[in-house]
């Protein structure tokens, strides 16, 4: 059809990108959003290799628009050899061919739009790959070279430089050095890297390493992104002089320094925060209300409030309300905490029980036992949950933080009340974590499993051939998208109603108040006009008077079982 500039009146008007949409201060979408983590090796594969893929992901948009989402945290597609499935990147301008094209991510981009879902990519500024090409430049130009400032390359201690530069463990496990060959062929530096020797850690006190990122992310805010997921937000700078710290840590393998021996020298460093300034300028000098997400284990709440000052980040993950077991008095405790912490600073609390580093909560709440984050649970661990207790206090956990007042991360499949995958075969673990501890911790795969979509399809609908890059349980097409739409009493209806409520009762943007008269095993509060009550104990628990518009278990009458959560309203 030609081009003509005559304006066809019966044309709707095109929707307003939502990059442009700028929202009152104070009232920003952020602010009470609710962000669907895709994880894109697992979400949806188009072309049968059984990898999921940025087309795949487009296919799949309609059923997280369905679900009522209002953002879509895209885990990493760039150019990477996937060692830590892609948060290894060699290139971070660039789709992984893995994953597609960039025209396959602006088309994704543009199909959320038209579906009003806003895209947040996430970016790797703690390391690259030892595949990418700075990488390279550094091992060829040799010690003391520019490029091999640009990461943290060191002598070695004792006699030849045999040993590393200090003691500091990767948090995959074993040393976090890694002794380079020079291109004489004499054993050479070492390199840092936090993570998989695959994955050395970059200078961020040199300015030409900060001035690139500042050009990552002008590249991505061009093209139309709504926001970063920062990955290692608490990483990054690391104490002068690279001090041994005292071992063992306590802890999940991310740190936070409770607990154990304090805060480790190479983790939540003061310099971090001049880091996050200056993307926040970048940031903030784009239309339309863009954001920054901080991945950072720092405790306590305190602390973290850091990270989302006014001219820091947006966001950061609760990740204290994450690690907080089914119990009423904790769950009061951290919910009081970061509701007073966060808005100390203007920023909005966030809350997130699952992601692709944690046991997925539907077994993570009723493990028994001590269970570090990231060490992963697999079949000869102890204290294996109990699959239905796990899902019920999954239901009831989902039901009490999808009332919250803030904004809330779900994760691929915690809409279908899938579990982790524990008895995945040795042979088909991929986390970096199992290898580089020898099998000792199983790492993060069992929550990493690709999700099921239709329960007769190949793969479960993941893979038009039926290929899965990590295997899907069999019993896993019970959780199937397809089997649960529609379903009253499905996980994925839960989901549904409680964040179509949410939306309906503004109660991202609301205020909670306590409600006193109950036991001490129950949480109980209100926001708006909804009352929400959630059992954590054994026994049953007297409901006020009003109308049950959402349930986690059938409930009789006003008696609520335990294990559950209901939200009421005054009844009309
Ligand atoms: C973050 C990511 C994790 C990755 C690590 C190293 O914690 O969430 O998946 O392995 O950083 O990039
Ligand atoms: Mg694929």
């Amino acid at each position: 059809m030609p081009l003509d500039d005559t304006t066809d009146a019966s044309a709707p008007p095109a929707p307003e990108p939502t990059d442009q949409i700028t929202d009152e201060a104070g009232q920003e979408w952020w602010r009470s959003a609710v962000i669907y983590q895709v994880y894109p090796r697992s979400f949806a594969d188009s072309d049968g290799d059984g990898v999921g893929d940025l087309p795949g992901v487009t296919s799949r948009l309609d059923a997280l628009a369905d679900l009522g989402v209002d953002a879509v945290w895209l885990s990493p597609f760039y150019r990477s050899p996937q060692a830590d499935a892609g948060y290894d990147v060699a290139d971070y301008l660039d789709v992984d061919p893995l994953f597609g094209t960039l025209d396959d991510f602006d088309a994704l981009r543009a199909r959320a739009s038209e579906l009003g879902l806003r895209i947040i990519v996430d970016l790797v500024p703690n390391h690259t790959s030892s595949a990418h090409a700075w990488f390279q430049e550094a091992l060829a130009a040799g010690p003391g070279s520019e490029e091999r400032s640009r990461y943290l390359f060191r002598e070695g201690r004792g006699p030849g430089g045999d040993e590393p530069p200090n003691n500091w463990p990767s948090v995959f496990g074993g040393p976090a050095w890694t002794r380079i060959t020079e291109a004489d062929g004499t054993p050479g530096q070492w390199y840092l890297h936090l993570f998989d020797s695959s994955q050395p850690d970059l200078d961020w006190s040199n300015a030409w390493v900060r001035d690139s990122f500042l050009d990552v992310l002008r590249t991505w805010l061009d093209r139309g992104v709504d926001g970063f997921r920062v990955d290692v937000a608490h990483g990054l700078v690391k104490a002068d002089g690279l001090p041994d710290h005292e071992l063992p840590l306590g802890g999940g393998s991310m740190g936070g320094g409770q607990g154990g021996t304090g805060t480790p020298p190479w983790w939540g460093q003061e310099g971090v925060h001049d880091i996050w300034r200056s993307w926040h300028e970048v940031v903030s000098s784009y239309p339309g209300d863009r954001i920054l997400v901080a991945e950072a284990w720092v405790d306590p709440p305190e602390r973290l409030a850091d990270w989302v000052r006014p001219d820091e980040m947006q966001q950061a993950f609760n990740f204290a309300y994450l690690e907080t077991g089914w119990d009423a008095a904790a769950i009061r405790t951290v919910v009081e905490d970061s509701l007073r912490v966060f808005s100390s600073v203007g920023a909005p609390s966030t809350w997130v029980l699952s992601n692709h580093d944690v046991v997925r909560h539907a077994s993570r709440l009723a493990l028994v036992g001590e269970h570090p984050q990231g060490w992963g649970i697999g079949p000869r661990s102890e204290g294996l949950p109990n699959p239905e207790l796990g899902l019920a206090r999954a239901r009831a956990a989902s039901a009490v933080m999808l009332a919250l007042p803030g904004s809330a991360y779900l994760y691929q499949g915690e809409e279908l009340g899938l579990p982790e995958a524990i008895d995945l075969p040795d042979d088909s673990r991929r986390d970096p974590t199992w290898f580089r501890t020898g099998g000792e911790r199983y790492g993060r795969d069992g929550c990493r499993v690709p999700i099921p979509w239709e329960s007769g399809s190949p793969a479960f609908g993941f893979s038009p051939s039926g290929a899965s890059w990590l295997p899907q349980p069999d019993d896993w097409s019970t959780y199937a998208r397809d089997e649960q739409q529609g379903v009253a009493s499905s996980t994925l209806e839960l989901y549904k109603a409680a964040l179509r409520l949410r939306r309906e009762h503004d109660l991202g943007t609301g205020t909670l108040t306590w409600l006193d008269g109950f036991a001490d095993d129950v949480v109980a509060f209100r926001v708006g006009a909804v009352t929400v009550v959630a059992n954590t104990g054994e026994g049953i628990v007297e409901l006020p008077v009003g109308e049950v518009v959402l349930s986690t278990m059938a409930v009789d009458g006003p008696a609520l079982p335990p294990t559950a959560t209901v939200w009421l309203v005054d009844a009309a």
